[in-house]
């Protein structure tokens, strides 16, 4: 398929897609509308128009007003998006046990969890190693979110006593950091190749709506990023427009370098970056969920929807290399959640038919190629630690990044 064909295909089904989303109802609407009023009172203030950046940053956390910042369902069926967590307890689980041999190592067993949703992973693999005589000394959730904190306070009473919370990075770490679906959610800039020259997306206000206006880039690193990816990948076709994940890369390393010792695993769907900047990506990766509809226009639903970027996996591993890390494995969820131990739990489970059809799907939607499995990627970042983690003896594909 040429790119042509590819994007006005891809344009035809976006079109399709949000002219298919329900309609919010009036209580929503009212919040859509302050929201905007908020962001159109910043765009003000900066000229006119705001990075794609900002705008995603105050989009998804203005204070009490952005999709997490405010009170909507967000997770779950009732909401708009399921993570792995939420769609089946094996998730957590195959999480402890891969995870178990390292707290073992490790001379302080602390897990942080960053970004924990409604908290069920958090409950998921607090049981499963405590099944497993492996309690970690404490858990700690970061977590941005106010509406969705309290949903975790709830969620993990029975596990109250080893639980808390707390607002930023720890400054000196040791032990384990677990993020599912974090790096995903967090602001991305959006650049375009025209012409030879990379121009930065930006949002603006006209004739009652935000639109998209071209402009000069807003942080230099984004010239130097794409810079080494056409270096790196070759060329990209004029009116490329993609993303790059400042944020996530600054995130992965002030992490590493506050690690003292211990292991950082996050999943996130995404790839390596031959991949994600494939030339026939020719619109990027944002995409969009409201009510279980996925969609990738980022302009409308303001604060009513997720918004959200797909990970370039090598930008993360540098990164992680460049705070002194080693890339200890990289591979998809399916032969993660396989190579800890998914098939054995599943066959110790007894239940009647209805149960045992119920199982099979979980695992179908956790591990099939068309599902979560292949598209979804783990990643295992070490410092200062030698051991082999039970996910990744299946398949490598560090050499893929
Ligand atoms: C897509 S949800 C995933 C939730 C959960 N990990 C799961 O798998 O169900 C993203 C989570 O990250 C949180 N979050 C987003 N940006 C964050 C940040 N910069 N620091 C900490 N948490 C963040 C959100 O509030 C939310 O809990």
């Amino acid at each position: 398929m040429s790119s042509d064909e590819s994007f006005s295909q891809r344009l035809q089904q976006v079109q399709r897609a949000v002219a298919e989303l329900p309609e919010p109802d009036s209580v929503a609407q009212a919040h859509s509308l302050q929201l905007i009023a908020v962001i159109k009172e910043r765009m003000t203030q900066q000229g006119g128009a705001l990075s794609f950046h900002d705008f995603m940053q105050l989009a998804l956390h203005a204070p009490g007003l952005g999709y997490y910042s405010a009170g909507s369902r967000k997770l779950g069926k009732d909401g708009d998006f399921i993570t792995a967590p939420e769609t089946s307890p094996l998730f957590s689980r195959c999480l402890a046990r891969a995870i178990q041999p390292v707290l073992q190592s490790l001379p302080q067993r602390h897990v942080l969890e960053v970004g924990a949703g409604s908290g069920v992973m958090a409950a998921g693999v607090l049981n499963e190693l405590a099944a497993l005589n492996c309690k970690p000394d404490s858990y700690t959730i970061l977590e941005v979110s106010a509406d969705l904190k309290q949903r975790q306070t709830e969620t993990l009473q029975l596990h109250a006593p080893l639980v808390n919370w707390r607002d930023s990075l720890p400054d000196s770490f040791t032990g384990i950091v677990l993020a599912n679906e974090l790096l995903d959610a967090m602001p991305v800039h959006r650049v375009v190749w025209a012409q030879g020259k990379l121009q930065e997306c930006y949002v603006a206000w006209q004739d009652d709506r935000f639109v998209w206006q071209a402009g000069p880039l807003s942080d230099q690193r984004l010239q130097s990023r794409f810079d080494e990816i056409i270096k790196r990948l070759g060329d990209l076709p004029d009116g490329y427009v993609t993303e790059i994940n400042l944020a996530a890369e600054d995130w992965i390393y002030t992490l590493g370098t506050n690690l003292r010792q211990g292991l950082l695993l996050f999943i996130d769907y995404g790839f390596a970056q031959h991949e994600f900047y494939h030339p026939q990506r020719t619109q990027g990766t944002l995409m969009c969920h409201y009510r279980h509809r996925a969609h990738a226009d980022p302009l409308i639903l303001i604060g009513l929807q997720d918004i959200t970027a797909h990970i370039d996996f090598t930008a993360m591993a540098d990164s992680a290399l460049a705070a002194d890390m080693d890339v200890a494995g990289y591979t998809t969820q399916a032969h993660f959640l396989l190579g800890s131990g998914l098939t054995e739990l599943v066959a110790q489970i007894e239940g009647d038919a209805a149960q045992q059809l119920e199982l099979a799907n979980q695992v179908k939607r956790l591990t099939l190629p068309q599902e979560m499995g292949e598209l979804f990627k783990v990643m295992a970042l070490t410092k200062n630690l030698r051991i082999n983690i039970p996910g990744f003896v299946l398949r490598d594909l560090r050499n893929s990044l």
